[in-house]
């Protein structure tokens, strides 16, 4: 069409060459920076329903910034709106407003304290180092489910505390939830809405046990705070924790794993940028993981919903429109970026939306995601220098995660 990308052709979307979809948006910032898209097909799919896609980085910082005006209550993942039964499982934080959004996040922040971050940090050096000693001699690998997909889904269950025997599980079940709109993902005989109702129903049993283990017995794992703490009387309910431990699973998983998967993709189309980086990788780390979350932008968009009548760039909305806000293409945004489609390891300033925008939904695990990856991406540069994929990307089939399934790479012992 005119713009030159169809939201509502989900394979359209996803099986598009990444140059052509950046085209796509482009054409869209340009022309129709607020512009009206039918739904795409989807299992929950409203045949009357549709959204306005948010493309410019401007109207993404006023959207992030007006939350009583764009909420994320009616919805913030998935363009249509989820069935009732999926609501006990997904009624997390990430689509609540305030006041009870901002009691959850006070709550939850204490699992996030720069001193709990610290504690973590060597088990984040421990697993990275174990990841790459089990691969080292080998050559070869695939770089999504042996590297990039290990060091999340270990961290978010230490995090937790949740016993290594049950980390398989986590894994798979993560996988199902998020990527569900992908075959490879939904097991045979199975139809979606089942497949993800059953992993994320086995997660929330999975921590209503722990949350029950840690109210009886205190450790210093985050369930522990969360179930324990009494800090101006706020607790977190066994449905709370389970939903809350739902969401660090697929928003603290999937997201990670995607930015380094993507990160060594990118370092494989650029070796200029690889020499940059190991010229100077104490220095160029830091600008680096940010440069990777801004051109992988692993997560695609968020939803937010209209409270009432109100315009947004000249575009007018009415009470109940709904809005995707284009994060993968607010970060290719020319407004706010010098040279949007080159990726360069030494971008500073660097304000990508990555992490979503400035308001009250920003990132949680944004300290922790740039943690895992300067600490993956420094273990794979010392003794991996040349990793490199020896194949394209498979990538999931979904327009919300810019997912990576698998990815073969290739590497010399080096370090
Ligand atoms: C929220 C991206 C890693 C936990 C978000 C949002 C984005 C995002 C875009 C905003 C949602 C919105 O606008 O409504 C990412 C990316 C990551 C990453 C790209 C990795 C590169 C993590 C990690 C954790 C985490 C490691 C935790 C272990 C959360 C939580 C929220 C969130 C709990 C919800 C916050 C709220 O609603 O108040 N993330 N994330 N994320 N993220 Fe991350």
């Amino acid at each position: 069409g005119v713009t030159g990308i169809d939201l509502s052709d989900l394979d359209g979307f996803w099986a598009a060459p990444l140059p052509e979809r950046a085209a796509g948006f482009a054409a869209l910032r340009e022309r129709d920076p607020v512009s009206y898209h039918p739904e795409p097909e989807s299992p929950f799919r409203d045949p009357d329903g549709g959204f306005y896609a948010v493309t410019r980085l401007d109207d993404i910082h006023e959207v992030s910034r007006h939350p009583q005006v764009f909420c994320s209550g009616k919805g913030s993942t998935s363009i249509p709106d989820m069935p009732a039964e999926f609501v006990e499982f997904f009624g997390s934080m990430i689509g609540m407003d305030d006041p009870r959004h901002a009691r959850m996040r006070r709550i939850v922040s204490r699992g996030f304290t720069p001193r709990r971050l610290a504690q973590l940090t060597d088990d984040v050096a421990t697993t990275a180092r174990r990841i790459v000693d089990d691969v080292i001699d080998r050559g070869e690998c695939d770089a999504v489910t042996e590297i990039a997909a290990r060091l999340p889904m270990t961290i978010v269950c230490e995090l937790m505390g949740v016993p290594a025997s049950q980390h398989d599980f986590v894994f798979d079940a993560s996988n199902v939830v998020l990527g569900a709109g992908d075959p490879e993902y939904v097991p045979e005989g199975t139809d979606t809405v089942t497949a993800i109702l059953t992993a994320a129903g086995g997660l929330a049993e999975l921590m209503r046990d722990l949350g029950a283990a840690r109210a009886a017995n205190l450790t210093d794992d985050v369930t522990s705070a969360l179930v324990n703490a009494e800090i101006d009387g706020e607790r977190l309910t066994p449905d709370e924790l389970a939903s809350f431990f739902i969401l660090l699973v697929v928003a603290g998983n999937e997201t990670t794993r995607n930015a380094i998967s993507w990160g060594l993709q990118l370092l494989t189309e650029h070796p200029d940028q690889r020499a940059a980086w190991l010229d100077d990788i104490d220095g160029v780390t830091p600008t680096a993981v940010d440069e990777i979350v801004r051109v992988a932008s692993p997560v695609i968009f968020m939803r937010r919903t209209c409270t009432r009548d109100t315009e947004l760039n000249g575009t007018p909305l009415r009470e109940g429109d709904k809005l995707a806000l284009f994060y993968w293409s607010a970060n290719r945004d020319p407004a706010h970026f010098v040279d949007p489609e080159r990726f360069d390891v030494r971008r500073d300033p660097n304000p990508h939306v990555g992490f979503g925008g400035p308001g009250p939904h920003f990132c949680l695990g944004a300290h922790l995601a740039r943690r895992e990856m300067s600490v993956m991406f420094r273990e794979l540069l010392t003794r991996l220098p040349d990793i490199h994929a020896t194949a394209p990307p498979h990538r999931l089939r979904s327009m919300f995660i810019n997912g990576v399934k698998h990815l073969p790479v290739a590497f010399t012992a080096g370090g």
